[in-house]
């Protein structure tokens, strides 16, 4: 057997309702771990994927051409690896077409564990673009907003056209995030698919207003201006149907006080910030409220500054 490293790579939320595609917030307590092996056969193997149930995993393929985790692998291995090889063991903690970043922890704690095999390790932002090859993969575009706070955890800003370099946003004292996921299902690269391909200046402008106010209050705590600025009325509007409890969801979450709730990423997931305090009560809510329309869901509750990605013994 040869060296063996374990990293673990949280779930996020993708958008965080102002910024689409180029604003993601790592979350606390849910995500993948990957078990890199080295091997003296050269290439990339998996020769495990298992599911949140222990059980090998129903769907997710064990062909490296059509692993999320191996091909972001490969890239890193083509650029820095040996004559060896590795094999990936992936142990799924973030459900499948969740809008939790599935794919994205997955890239992401396969490449930062991988990256511990290498004679010298690149410093952790350099994984960035490795990652992302395994997330273009699995949702059919260029975007980092679920695999650079998975990796670097906290809110991160990371628009296309800065990649791969990225900025850590402050975030607010004293608010958490709580996401709710229905036990629904929505395929981001078929959601990506479906969006308007062109805005109104009207609808341009207001977005732009709600992302800067909305960074804006997070750098300065501001709560009252958090609960004006976060808002989606260009992307959640198109996005809602998609999800049925999304509408029961969100007034509960309004009306337990929450500071703004929205999608997360491409849905079923639903996300919301509030006072810390409160957090508890309106995982609560949230979860009555689709419960209450039959629909089954689990929720955490996550500070807004969880670590990203990371080894584990
Ligand atoms: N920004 C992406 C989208 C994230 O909303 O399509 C998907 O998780």
């Amino acid at each position: 057997m040869g060296e063996s490293v374990t990293a673990f790579a949280p779930a996020s939320i993708g958008n965080v309702g102002v910024g689409f595609d180029m604003l993601g917030l790592a979350l606390d307590g849910v995500g993948d771990h990957v078990i890199a092996r080295r091997k003296d056969q050269p290439g990339i193997s998996v020769s495990e994927v298992l599911g949140l149930d222990g059980a090998p995993h129903p769907y997710l393929s064990k062909d490296p051409e059509h692993n999320t985790a191996s091909i972001a692998v490969k890239a890193l291995w083509n650029d820095y690896g040996d004559d060896h090889g590795v094999d990936l063991r992936i142990h799924k903690g973030v459900p499948l077409q969740s809008g939790m970043g599935s794919s994205a922890a997955s890239a992401v704690a396969a490449t930062f564990a991988v990256n511990q095999l290498l004679g010298t390790p690149l410093p952790t932002p350099n994984l960035l673009p490795y990652a992302l090859a395994g997330e273009q993969y699995a949702s059919g575009g260029l975007h980092a907003d679920n695999v650079a706070p998975s990796l670097l955890g906290g809110m991160i800003y990371c628009p296309k056209v800065l990649l791969p370099e990225t900025v850590r946003m402050p975030v607010p004292k004293g608010v958490s995030a709580v996401l709710i996921h229905p036990e629904l299902q929505v395929n981001t690269a078929h959601a990506r698919r479906k969006l308007a391909k062109a805005y109104s200046m009207e609808q341009w402008l207001e977005q732009q207003a709600y992302f800067g106010g909305f960074l804006a209050a997070c750098a300065a705590s501001d709560l009252e201006l958090i609960r004006k600025t976060l808002k989606d009325v260009i992307v959640e509007p198109q996005r809602a149907s998609a999800v049925s409890c999304f509408a029961a969801v969100k007034d509960a979450a309004v009306r337990g006080g929450a500071l703004g709730c929205s999608l997360s990423g491409s849905g079923p997931s639903i996300f919301a910030l509030t006072e810390s305090g409160k957090a508890g009560n309106l995982a609560t809510a949230m979860e009555q409220a689709c419960r209450s329309l039959g629909i089954d869901c689990q929720s955490w509750v996550s500070s807004l500054d969880a670590p990203g990605a990371h080894l584990e013994a």
